[in-house]
């Protein structure tokens, strides 16, 4: 039993020291690997193109939140995505730094800053902004519990409504009632084919006029298209996306130029290396003793 890890070799340095502190067997890179099938668990972003030279697979764990990137996967092989406090807290970074650039209109100042002008113009209090979190799991809920300590108004959709403490929730029947209150709406759904093209034009006309757009979710779920014409014709002030469609996103793409949209470069998190491995660790550990798999993705829902 052993875990083949294929990453960088950054990652590789920091996953061999771990996994040797553990004493747990590690193999760095397939060109490491003495017998494939000694090959338990694979860790990776991608996996490598031939699963089936690892005859006793189990386990595939994905590095990062998201795993809905891989490709199938081989018959009877689990998969497990990664839940590290390090990413929630990354991504909670991400999306508060965004409410707080398009609640204060940086968009508009950046572009009079390039200008240099100054112009002032008038602004709402927290309180009177209501940010719409789409995809209230864990990620969600910890944005939504910072944003309400910042004193924004925040409500939450989710598939199931959860309720969460301290925040209104809507499900699935109560999409149109969540729109129509989200001055600012924020994209942290997973990519399932439910949310595939779920930001489009239909969505973005039940938000209150002039609303804002933060994407933090998957690029495949924000029509791009969409989200110029509602920028063209002010249903929405402006936008942060984190992931675009496609990415990386072309250098002569209309959104790195348009004032209104700040991009970043699918960073809201990085899963630090330690964390990642150390998530590793807890798998085959749940495996060994049979208890839950952590992260364990149920195939059939996507996420
Ligand atoms: C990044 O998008 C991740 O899934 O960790």
């Amino acid at each position: 039993m052993a875990l083949l890890l294929h990453s960088t070799p950054e990652r590789r340095e920091i996953w061999s020291r771990v996994f040797a502190e553990e004493s747990e067997p590690f193999f760095a890179t397939e060109g490491d690997v003495t017998d494939p099938a000694l090959v338990t668990h694979l860790a990776c972003w991608m996996p490598p193109k031939d699963l089936t030279r690892y005859p006793n697979l189990s386990v595939v764990i994905g590095v990062g939140a998201g795993t809905d990137h891989l490709p199938p996967l081989p018959e009877g092989v689990a998969l497990s995505r990664t839940v590290a406090p390090g990413i929630e807290g990354m991504v909670r970074d991400w999306v508060v730094l965004a409410v707080l650039a398009l609640h204060r209109d940086l968009p508009l100042y950046l572009d009079q800053a390039a200008r240099g002008e100054w112009t002032v113009h008038k602004t709402l209090l927290a309180r009177s902004r209501r940010v719409g979190i789409m995809g209230m799991g864990r990620i969600g809920t910890l944005v939504a519990q910072t944003l309400g300590a910042l004193g924004f108004g925040v409500l939450g959709w989710s598939r199931s409504a959860r309720p969460v403490n301290g925040v209104r929730t809507f499900g699935s029947d109560d999409l149109d009632a969540f729109l129509s209150q989200s001055d600012i709406l924020v994209g942290l759904l997973p990519l399932t084919d439910d949310t595939r093209g779920l930001l489009n034009d239909r969505l973005f006309a039940q938000l209150p006029q002039g609303a804002r757009l933060v994407q933090a979710g998957r690029g495949p779920q924000l029509d791009m298209d969409a989200l110029r014409r509602a920028l063209d014709s002010g249903q929405l002030a402006a936008a942060m996306l984190d992931v675009t469609d496609p990415e990386p996103l072309p250098g002569d793409h209309w959104a790195w130029a348009d004032p209104r949209v700040i991009v970043t470069p699918h960073i809201a998190s990085l899963t630090d290396a330690e964390e990642g491995a150390h998530h590793a660790l807890a798998v085959i550990r749940a495996g060994r003793e049979g208890a839950p798999l952590p992260g364990l993705v149920d195939r059939e829902r996507g996420y």
